[in-house]
């Protein structure tokens, strides 16, 4: 799995880019500020259909601007597959494949498995609940496409619970039979769902544990703990006990919408107690059991962005990094750093074919 075409118009700060990768190594160099991120957005665009930094769509779109469009040609097993994403004000998103429009952009997702490393992932630790479902989320929707169907099928359903909620307060009126319509559609996505997770994590623990032990050079013991309000018993009973609750809160209160995976080291919360450096080991060790799972299950080898590495790691972490990710097999990595040579000349000593592209001010590109 490889891109080999990048064409941009009006993503962010780029008016127009043309760019033609290697399989391998493409390192993106650059001051501050002149679009290195920008860049490795645009190809996780291609492959999630949004933004990895903004979730408002319009923000992507170059400033004073009213359309932006990115286009891929990607290799998929030897196939090429073209993949257009496109914006214009007051108009849905459109995504193609091939010339062809997605009927439902959902479906589009996990055709090309990318795999991102950021400084910005520090939010999964540090920010509430839902950043760490769509973590499980991202990752089990490339792998299945049942799964975000199903995922979809149940925000639905709780949102229109939720709006049902509301409009009983408003109208001082409870109706149950209205409501346990979507207590039954909750019920039957949200076991599915449950089940996915459940899945999903403990075949991650261990792969993850292993990535751990090998970034770190002391043993620890690090884990992952899923919990659901599903496993406090019976899910149709727990929507019958909390009904007065969600009636007084005018929101659902139980579902897998609550999950959470909850991390640690030698049984303490790692958000409290771990210190940043194993923070650090314990977010990477993240990334890289989430490429191995998906290139286990999907037989495909997930596109590898590595976004400002430099921040994260020091220079002995930096090289465990790259060594791990060699033994895994990697096809395509991009790379952004300020230097222009340092990393390049890490993986040429390897022995790995490098291309490297320095930006300009101004978005030109060179390279
Ligand atoms: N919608 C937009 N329109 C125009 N410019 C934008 C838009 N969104 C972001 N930018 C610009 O993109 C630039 C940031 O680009 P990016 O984050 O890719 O830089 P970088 O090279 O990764 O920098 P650093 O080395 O600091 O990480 C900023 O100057 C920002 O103003
Ligand atoms: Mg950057």
């Amino acid at each position: 799995m490889h891109l080999k075409e990048l064409s941009l118009v009006n993503f962010k700060n780029y008016e127009t880019a043309d760019l033609s990768f290697i399989k391998g190594v493409n390192c993106i160099s650059g001051h501050n500020g002149v679009g290195k991120t920008n860049l490795l957005d645009a190809i996780y665009y291609l492959a999630l259909t949004k933004s990895y930094f903004n979730p408002i769509d319009n923000q992507i779109v170059r400033h004073d601007e009213k359309m932006m469009m990115v286009k891929g040609i990607f290799d998929v097993e030897g196939k090429e597959e073209k993949i257009t994403c496109a914006i214009r004000s007051g108009h849905k998103k459109v995504v193609k494949r091939n010339s062809k429009d997605y009927e439902k952009i959902a479906e589009h997702i996990g055709l090309i498995p990318l795999v991102i490393i950021t400084p910005f992932d520090s939010y999964l630790i540090l920010e509430g609940s839902d950043v760490r479902r769509k973590f499980m989320d991202g990752i089990i929707s490339q792998e299945n496409s049942n799964y975000l169907q199903t995922l979809i099928l149940y925000n639905r359903a709780l949102q229109q619970r939720n709006l049902l909620l509301k409009h009983f307060s408003r109208e001082h009126h409870f109706d149950k039979d209205a409501l346990e319509i979507w207590d039954e559609k909750l019920i039957e996505y949200g076991e599915l769902i449950f089940k996915f997770r459940q899945d999903f994590i403990n075949n991650f623990i261990p792969v993850f544990q292993a990535f751990y032990n090998k970034i770190s050079d002391v043993e620890e013991n690090v884990t992952l703990d899923y919990r659901s309000t599903l496993m406090e018993g019976n899910f149709r009973q727990q929507l019958i006990d909390n009904r007065n609750e969600d009636l007084l809160k005018q929101y659902s209160g139980r579902g897998i919408h609550k999950d959470d995976l909850v991390f640690s080291i030698d049984g303490f919360q790692l958000k409290k107690f771990a210190s940043q450096g194993q923070q650090k080991t314990f977010l990477l060790a993240l990334k890289l059991a989430q490429f191995k799972q998906m290139q286990d299950t999907m037989e495909k080898t997930p596109i590898l962005l590595l976004d400002d590495i430099y921040d994260k790691l020091d220079e002995y972490r930096m090289k465990q990094l790259m060594r791990l990710v060699s033994d895994e097999g990697f096809e395509q990595i991009f790379i952004t750093d300020t230097h222009a040579d340092r990393v390049a000349a890490f993986f040429t000593e390897l022995g790995i074919e490098v291309k490297s592209f320095e930006i300009k001010e101004g978005g030109a590109i060179e390279g």
